[in-house]
């Protein structure tokens, strides 16, 4: 059995305060303090400070329970208990290799004064680089099982912080950003993710989703999320607009309920990050170290990986993923009658195969091979697909046996098509149909509304539906990258075979909607990307003219695809276009080939939410070094030090970079590719094309390589 989990160090030393109800309890870690006192009113209160500047002023806690009393309140303090961790712990794959966990924690645990007298815990833990608090409640005679109907935490900001939000949308994040300041927040409308209509809601449902980034006039930079979400709603924030007052807006169930709890119970994390350097909210590891160690024993069989897929061809309306026009005229044997059109031909997905093959990609995923897509989407009906019955033009049997022989794997979909639970009575037969052929992956999908009582995406019922498709995808020891769930929150720490995410408004919306705006990337990691991985799709190529639309077009250069495999961290990294679009970039295409998906070490070299990004990544197990840059819509000029090599050491760098004359709608595609010696001391002077980018990799020089140039 490998050990995932390496302690080090770990030092407790716990201290039983007495009560001691009007005196602020405090901890600290570095710059970051935490405060907690009970008001007059006994409603605890908590604040959090980094060096002398409010990050969240005193705050409310707690929460109301249907058909009783609030539990925010009349609360006397019975102890405290001090404690602090410093522990190193080895991920099963991540962009480090080992992380460092230190923190101190404080555990207050409070009493209600009246009867029942119910009792709360409050745990909290302070790190270098932000808080984490959750609420527990303990076994006791007055508490067994009971309803939330409202959480009441609340973070006072101190200011009219510029923030970068989505709506607070119970079922989708697939938003684009919106910059602005706290105030304006509910002044502007709604828009429904895939027409981008602006809608209006009604103003109690006025919230914004986590995570939830902030910069405040004075520099410092604050995120706010949750880790651990597990039997619990999401949490999404209502906005305050006029006192810059966020309070907790938990997702409600088919009937407005909000968690249905039985004690003893914990909640998930509530998580503040924050810093006064933006690259230090990319490197923050606080949500991965609040979440629970792996439960996997032996993980030997997770790994991360790079795909194609019989995928893009369909978003663009190259093909279909139905085999059939019409699901209700059937041929006079009571056949399915075919379309022509259907992507997931045996002899289209060995075409897939061979290009993986003969470029070291792993995976090759498949959608639309098995029956139901006649008639799935927007149906609000169950039963609608099989995940055992391929189409009749799909040889799975044969498929695997090739994709064997070429030494790559297929992948499987289970689109639900939003049955949740019908998707649950098949899981046992799905799974051991992926076992039987060969299958080591899945990405499942959700469109649409929950069936069949309309649940939400992101409430208590769908997250544990998540977790129970993590768990039995783990014991068939099968990877998991889920599309359309509730946004990750560190769980692939605890469950190392979610390998991914989609949860928000991934590279495939440049083939409908409005596309994604050149900042998007720039703000994704800071946002959606905090919680975890997402299959974002990179690597689209044909930048324009893919679908019959002549304005369509990505909204990157050719080159900012590229770097987006190292800006947009993913375990599982999907090479989006077609073959024949690689075929012709072959030379760009080899930075998709080298790329690795699993990290020794992650440099965050510089940011700035909304403008730029540039990392550089270590490849597991080896010395070769990548670097990914993206800026926004402005072109922008940089100069990386490449001090991070080791010493005395010469390296080859390819540096994959816009033309001098690329910009992302005008000449998206033209790229250049130079190659230099390079040592610790070289600096690259990077130029980056207005929705551009710049690529590196880098490895150690061989005698080959003699004839370079070093680079000046
Ligand atoms: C939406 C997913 O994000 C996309 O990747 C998939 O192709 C479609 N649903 C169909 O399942
Ligand atoms: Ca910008």
């Amino acid at each position: 059995m490998k050990k995932i989990f390496i302690c080090l160090f770990s030092l407790l030393i716990f201290s039983h305060v007495r009560a001691q109800n009007d005196q602020p309890i405090r901890a600290g870690m570095n710059r970051v303090k935490l405060e907690f006192m009970l008001d007059g009113e006994g409603k605890p209160v908590y604040a959090v400070y980094y060096g002398d500047k409010a990050v969240i002023k005193p705050s409310a806690m707690g929460f109301t329970l249907a058909n009783d009393s609030a539990f925010d309140k009349h609360f006397i303090l019975i102890s405290s208990e001090h404690s602090s961790v410093d522990e190193i712990w080895k991920p099963v794959w991540g962009e480090v290799s080992s992380i460092r966990n230190r923190y101190e924690q404080v555990i207050v645990h409070l009493k209600q004064k009246n009867s029942p007298n119910r009792l709360l815990n409050i745990i909290f833990r302070v790190f270098e680089d932000g808080v984490g608090f959750r609420y527990e409640f303990p076994k006791q005679p007055g508490l067994k099982y009971f309803v939330v109907s409202n959480e009441l935490t609340s973070f006072s900001l101190a200011g009219d912080h510029k923030t970068f939000w989505i709506p607070g949308d119970y079922d989708t994040n697939e938003y684009q950003y919106t910059t602005s300041k706290i105030s304006e927040i509910d002044n502007l409308p709604m828009v429904n993710a895939s027409t981008d209509i602006a809608v209006r809601v009604a103003p109690d449902r006025y919230a914004v989703q986590t995570p939830l980034m902030m910069k405040t006039a004075d520099g410092l930079y604050i995120n706010i999320h949750e880790a651990a979400l597990v039997n619990f709603p999401a949490m999404q924030l209502h906005v305050d607009n006029s006192t810059y007052k966020l309070t907790a807006n938990l997702v409600p169930d088919a009937v407005g309920n909000k968690a249905y709890v039985h004690a003893p119970f914990k909640t998930p994390w509530r998580t503040i990050i924050v810093s006064d350097k933006a690259t230090d909210i990319l490197a923050s590891k606080m949500i991965l170290n609040l979440n629970d160690p792996s439960k996997i024993q032996d993980p030997s069989w997770i790994k991360p990986m790079k795909f194609v897929g019989v995928w893009w061809e369909m978003q663009t309306g190259k093909s279909t993923w139905s085999y059939s026009n019409d699901p209700d005229t059937l041929s006079a044997d009571g056949k399915l009658i075919p379309n022509g059109t259907h992507g997931a031909n045996t002899a289209n997905v060995k075409k897939y195969i061979d290009f993986a093959s003969a470029n070291g990609i792993q995976g090759v995923l498949v959608e639309g091979w098995n029956v139901g897509w006649e008639d799935w989407f927007g149906n609000w009906k169950e039963n609608v697909f099989s995940f055992v019955t391929p189409y009749p033009d799909f040889d799975v049997k044969e498929l695997t046996t090739y994709a064997v022989s070429k030494g790559v794997h297929l992948i499987m979909h289970n689109e639900t098509s939003a049955s949740a639970t019908d998707y649950e009575r098949q899981m046992d037969t799905s799974y051991r149909f992926m076992n039987k052929y060969g299958y080591t992956s899945v990405k499942t999908g959700y469109v649409g509304k929950i069936i069949p009582r309309g649940e939400h995406h992101d409430g208590q019922w769908m997250v544990n539906h998540y977790i129970r498709v993590v768990q039995k995808t783990a014991d068939y020891h099968i990877m998991l990258d889920s599309h359309e769930p509730v946004r990750p929150t560190g769980l692939q720490r605890t469950y190392p075979n979610w390998m991914a995410c989609e949860s928000g408004r991934g590279n495939e919306y440049n083939a409908f909607g409005q596309g994604n705006k050149p900042e998007h990337e720039t703000i994704m990691p800071f946002t959606r990307l905090m919680g975890g991985p997402m299959d974002y799709t990179p690597g689209i190529f044909k930048i324009k003219n893919y679908t019959s639309d002549p304005d369509r077009q990505v909204h990157t250069t050719l080159v900012k695809q590229l770097a987006l495999y190292i800006t947009m961290y993913s375990p599982v990294e999907m090479a989006a276009d077609l073959p024949e679009n690689y075929e012709k970039h072959m030379d760009a295409f080899q930075f998709i080939k080298d790329v690795a998906t699993d990290w020794d070490d992650t440099k965050v070299l510089e940011a700035e939410p909304g403008d730029y990004i540039t990392i550089a990544r270590k490849a597991k197990g080896t010395s070769d070094w990548f670097i990914g840059a993206i800026t926004d819509e402005n072109n922008r000029n940089t100069s990386v030090s490449l001090s991070f090599l080791d010493k005395d050491k010469k390296y080859v760098a390819t540096i994959y970079a816009d033309a001098d004359d690329a910009d992302w709608k005008q000449n998206p595609e033209a790229y250049k590719i130079t190659k230099y010696l390079v040592n610790e001391g070289t600096k690259l002077n990077l130029k980056l094309a207005k929705g551009g980018g710049a690529a590196i990799s880098i490895k150690p020089a061989t005698a080959e390589d003699k004839g370079l140039k070093f680079y000046k």
